[in-house]
């Protein structure tokens, strides 16, 4: 794959997300499937249903349901002689037994092969562990057993990576105040300074630590407060530059009007330059002012349900760091140019904007499977959706726009288009290797938004939700007086719109 070709490796989409009930080493309880998607994670292998450890695809696939009390991790180590017991010996060493062990050869690293482990220890014990492991074999994932560890307060800073635990109704929590985002934008399942062993900055020591910083950043931002604003480096600039001198050659010829219109005014309000990064702090302000969304910062990967949770609200959870200088048009995860470029000039049209709230509300508090189901909808339509303007196709989806390689790809014959249809598009295969097999057209935003909304009623849940803007707070429709409640600011809005008419009316007297 040239990396110029395609902007994100395997372990990028791997970490937007993949289905885990693919990624189990074996008979894993599925409770967090969708919990265990990434940061923007998506069902990415359908095709496989890993009855058989050699059907399961690899290593982006790698996230686990540990049961109660159990603790589970995936490593890769070299398939040499030798090797696999070196590794073991590491738990040896921190005295953790193994319940559990399972081998497979990677798909992705032919010369590797991948470990799942799965044993019992203390919050400290696997800070510990992890801390050694990391300096012998590459950690893939792991999954931790957040509930019983709540009441372990030796160890706070050890990573949480479980979503929240379901209610005693069996629904899964999700906040209903925007500041309850917080926890969700905090729960990172890997933060983003743990680099992996092919991460083109794994070497760099400087970059590692200019990474750590940024996690910082992010995992102390609490909602309401200003973004910090982040002095960019010489070197950090120079990447953006090549990076966005190199796509605004395409935009006008393959990008979607929405998108045409809204790069210039960030140019002139935000600072969108070749020889500067805008701040997310401007950036949010200008969206706010533009469709009524907000940004803000996040260190790692994300659940899908976290993810999504965010757009309910009209957040966009946005990394902050730039990818490494060595190679400025490839990067193994987003990074700012991603999110810059490709997310925020669609996220200040107020149509795609409704569009993506519409997922995130249809995913609160939905099961795991139908998390899933969302996920890869905003996989083929906010990442990598067309459209239809003047009959010619164009792009509005991120990940298109922020990859020349595949943006030239998907608009060219050799890409195979289908109309977005969120019954269908849910179940389709999202490649992790290769450029999409089938990129989904809509003819606008808003026809999109109506498909989405139909398919939000397939979701199985009690309830619908509302979201009040006046409270930013969402409103669970539940019952006569809840509804009641939405019905009152509905003929509060009626009215105002009859007042209107009535005034046209007068005025053209018709
Ligand atoms: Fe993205």
């Amino acid at each position: 794959m040239q990396p110029a070709m395609m902007m994100f490796s395997s372990k990028y989409w791997a970490r937007r997300g993949l289905s885990l009930d693919s990624a189990m080493f074996d008979q894993q309880q599925q409770q967090h499937t969708g919990d265990s998607l990434l940061r923007e994670g998506f069902k990415m292998s359908r095709r496989t249903s890993f009855g058989r450890i050699d059907e399961r695809p690899d290593k982006e696939v790698a996230c686990t349901s540990p049961e109660p009390g159990k603790t589970t991790i995936i490593f890769s180590v070299k398939n040499e002689v030798g090797c696999l017991v070196k590794a073991l010996r590491l738990f040896q060493e921190r005295h953790v037994n193994l319940a559990h062990i399972e081998s497979r050869r990677s798909k992705h690293v032919p010369t590797e092969v991948e470990i799942y482990a799965e044993f019992n220890c203390t919050k400290k014990e696997f800070k510990q562990l992890v801390q050694h492991l990391k300096d012998h074999v590459n950690i893939i994932s792991y999954n931790t057993p957040q509930q019983v560890w709540s009441a372990d307060a030796d160890c706070e800073d050890c990573v949480c990576v479980l979503g929240a635990l379901p209610n005693e109704e069996g629904i899964p929590w999700f906040p209903q105040k925007i500041a309850e985002l917080d926890q969700c934008s905090h729960r990172v399942l890997m933060y983003g300074s743990e680099l992996d062993a092919d991460h083109p900055g794994f070497k760099d020591n400087v970059y590692r630590q200019r990474r750590k910083y940024f996690v910082e950043v992010a995992m102390n931002y609490k909602f309401g407060q200003p973004i910090p604003r982040i002095e960019y480096t010489e070197e950090e600039v120079k990447t953006w530059g090549v990076v966005f001198r190199e796509l605004t050659k395409l935009y006008p010829t393959h990008a979607c009007r929405e998108y045409l219109k809204n790069l210039p005014l960030l140019t002139q309000h935000c600072g969108y330059r070749e020889d500067n990064i805008p701040q997310l702090e401007d950036v949010s302000t200008f969206l706010r002012e533009r469709s009524g969304f907000t940004v803000r910062p996040v260190a790692g990967y994300l659940s899908p349900r976290d993810f999504l949770a965010g757009l309910a609200y009209r957040v966009f959870n946005c990394t902050q760091y730039v990818r490494h200088s060595v190679d400025p048009l490839y990067t193994p995860e987003p990074d700012t140019c991603h999110e810059l470029l490709g997310h925020v000039p669609l996220l200040a049209d107020p149509k795609f904007a409704q569009f993506s709230q519409e997922i995130g509300l249809a995913s609160l508090g939905a099961t795991d499977e139908d998390v899933q189901k969302l996920a890869t909808c905003y996989f083929f339509t906010i990442e990598f959706g067309l459209c239809k303007q003047e009959g010619q196709l164009r792009a509005y989806g991120a990940g298109l726009l922020s990859s020349i390689g595949e943006l030239k790809h998907a608009l060219s014959d050799k890409a195979t288009v289908r109309t977005f249809e969120p019954k269908t598009t849910c179940n389709q295969e999202c490649l992790i290797t290769t450029f999409q097999d089938v990129y989904f057209v809509s003819e606008s935003f808003e026809e999109a938004k109506e498909k989405m909304r139909d398919f939000a009623k397939t979701i199985k849940r009690p309830f619908s939700v509302y979201y009040n803007p006046y409270t930013q707070s969402i409103d669970l429709l539940k019952d006569t007086r809840s509804i009641e409640n939405v019905v009152q600011d509905l003929r509060s809005d009626l009215t105002t719109v009859c007042d209107a008419l009535g005034k046209m009316n007068r005025y053209l007297g018709i």
